[in-house]
């Protein structure tokens, strides 16, 4: 691979690399606001800019100020370059830190901030701001304009989902071309000139697509922030656990940043991965976040004279022992919302020691997800379950669905069901045929098949465990546990073993890389976890 030299470093590139992209895939950062790897070139913050050595450097006129003369006298200054637009060429020799470079990064800076209100302590954006990381580490020293700035509309509404503060934005366009480019949406545009300069929504609409929020995501600055994650939390006291969504059978790569004081998390943002997501995510998946808090199960379940009865989790492990002792012909429903780890410790559980042949998969339909649910041609699968293939191929082949269960239980071919995960493509109605029968069902939330259950015991959800999804392209994808399960909550698979116990079956597993040895090679593979 040809190469060029960075600050004396040696980088290779591909034809058709810029010096930024080829520094930034060998993990060196030029400086940049408006430049992102997955969005097209606009070079218009200037922030880039990097001296090119070559043997007939670019001269440019210029008049400096001479402090003995006390009056400005013409010289010239090698012209800078945008590192985000030039083409890197063989044997380049490229300086991002010389004298003239750390000037114009500085002035840059500067120009920047001319009309910024530097309303830091009230910003979303602050801890994680370009304006604020390249203050400390290339300009240091305060603006010289002593002026009143040049004020322009906040909190602006830009649809249901982001809020602009244009006195913030600083015009480099990310979030017209993430729209343009990615959605196919030419929803924002830019209007005015000079200082008047403001990002508007066009004429007669909202910013209302499948991924508003990555317009806050790609936002280097705070002038674009979330509705849902405004003034919520401090990105200082926040932590990051590398996860996967929840959302679809896509399985974007997520970083899962939650309050460690608070063990609870706040929202999710796209982990880069080329083969899978990219760069981003859909708003339905990054909200996904929320099943994490809401709707959960936090105690033991047990149905009694027809009523649901709150009771401590080691009751409800005790009562759903009684009920799958009695089985003879136990139906054995894994999920397509659960993880590799869990739907294959069910499977032991229920299938070889319990005996279960009758096996079913829970798996959401597009119907049944609160609000509908559609694929499209940029990230999201039609399949809203994001472990379809892992539990089926856990689950060593092809499973029928739960509504082929209601028709087996009405057909008298069950007499006990265990089932897992809250999901199901049905309605309760639907289902209702699924509480006629002892059903012990292991949930993190509330859904169709906890609320046809005889006993529900509380599982960790993926926030709180560890584990694996295949993605519908096949590919095993590994997460991270960020926050601990409340009050003695265990990830579905302890729990299983648990109950095995309690029935005098062993499971010998003690630990997760215990359960990943055992399952199929295919299910167990690590992936994008790091
Ligand atoms: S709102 Fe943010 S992304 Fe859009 S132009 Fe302004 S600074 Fe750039
Ligand atoms: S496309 Fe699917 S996996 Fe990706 S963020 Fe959206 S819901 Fe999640
Ligand atoms: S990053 Fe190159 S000009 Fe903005």
């Amino acid at each position: 691979m040809p190469t060029f030299k960075l600050d004396g470093q040696e980088i290779p590139f591909e034809p058709g690399d810029t010096i930024i992209r080829a520094a930034w895939k060998k993990g060196v950062e030029i400086p940049h606001y408006c430049w992102h790897p997955g969005l097209s070139i606009a070079a218009n913050c200037r922030m880039c800019l990097v001296e090119i050595k070559s043997a007939r450097p670019m001269a440019l006129p210029i008049l400096a100020w001479d402090e003995k003369k006390k009056d400005y006298v013409e010289t010239t200054k090698n012209k800078l370059q945008p590192a985000c637009q030039m083409e890197v060429t063989e044997g380049m020799e490229v300086v991002s830190k010389g004298a003239a470079v750390e000037k114009a990064q500085a002035s840059v800076q500067e120009f920047l901030l001319l009309n910024h209100p530097v309303d830091c302590p009230i910003c979303d954006q602050a801890g994680e701001c370009k304006l604020q990381d390249y203050w400390l580490a290339h300009q240091k020293k305060l603006k010289r304009k002593d002026t009143e700035p040049v004020h322009k509309p906040k909190a602006v509404r830009f649809g249901p989902t982001i809020v602009y503060d244009a006195e913030r934005c600083i015009m480099c366009t990310r979030c017209i071309r993430f729209c343009d480019e990615v959605v196919g949406d030419h929803v924002l545009d830019m209007r005015e000139r000079g200082n008047k300069n403001e990002i508007c929504v066009s004429p007669g609409r909202e910013l209302d697509h499948a991924y508003t929020l990555m317009t806050e995501h790609v936002c280097p600055v705070g002038a674009l922030t979330s509705k849902d994650f405004r003034f919520k939390a401090r990105v200082w006291f926040l932590r990051s656990a590398p996860g996967v969504c929840n959302g679809c059978a896509t399985g974007c790569n997520t970083w899962v940043d939650y309050d460690p004081r608070y063990q609870r998390v706040y929202r999710l943002r796209p982990r880069d991965n080329e083969e899978v997501n990219k760069f981003w995510m859909c708003d339905a998946g990054m909200m996904t976040y929320k099943r994490f808090h809401e709707d959960r199960i936090l105690t033991g379940r047990v149905r009694q004279e027809g009523r649901v009865v709150e009771v401590p989790r080691d009751v409800s492990i005790e009562a759903a022992s009684k009920v799958l002792e009695k089985s003879q012909r136990l139906a054995v429903v894994f999920s397509a919302q659960h993880t590799n780890e869990d739907n294959f410790v069910l499977g032991k559980l229920g299938r070889e020691h319990l005996g279960g042949t009758a096996l079913y998969l829970a798996a959401l339909s597009p119907e049944s997800v609160p609000g509908g649910w559609k694929g499209d041609a940029i990230l999201r699968h039609p399949d809203p379950n994001p472990n379809r293939a892992g539990a089926t191929a856990v689950a060593g082949g092809e499973l029928r669905s739960t509504a082929d269960l209601a028709a087996d239980i009405a057909a008298g071919k069950i007499d006990a069901i265990l089932s897992l995960g809250w999901a199901a493509g049905e309605s309760v109605e639907q289902l209702a045929n699924l509480a006629n029968v002892p059903h012990v069902n292991l949930s993190s939330n509330i859904g169709p098949l906890t609320q046809v259950a005889t006993v529900v015991v509380p599982v960790a959800t993926t926030a709180e465990a560890s584990g694996t999804f295949v993605n519908a392209k096949g590919m095993a994808q590994q997460f991270q546990r960020a926050v601990n399960a409340p009050l003695g909550i265990k990830s579905a698979w302890e729990t299983l073993i648990e109950i095995g116990k309690r029935v005098g079956r062993e499971i010998a597993f003690a630990k997760l890389p215990e359960v990943r040895a055992a399952m199929p090679a295919t299910t167990s593979a690590v992936a994008a976890a790091s």
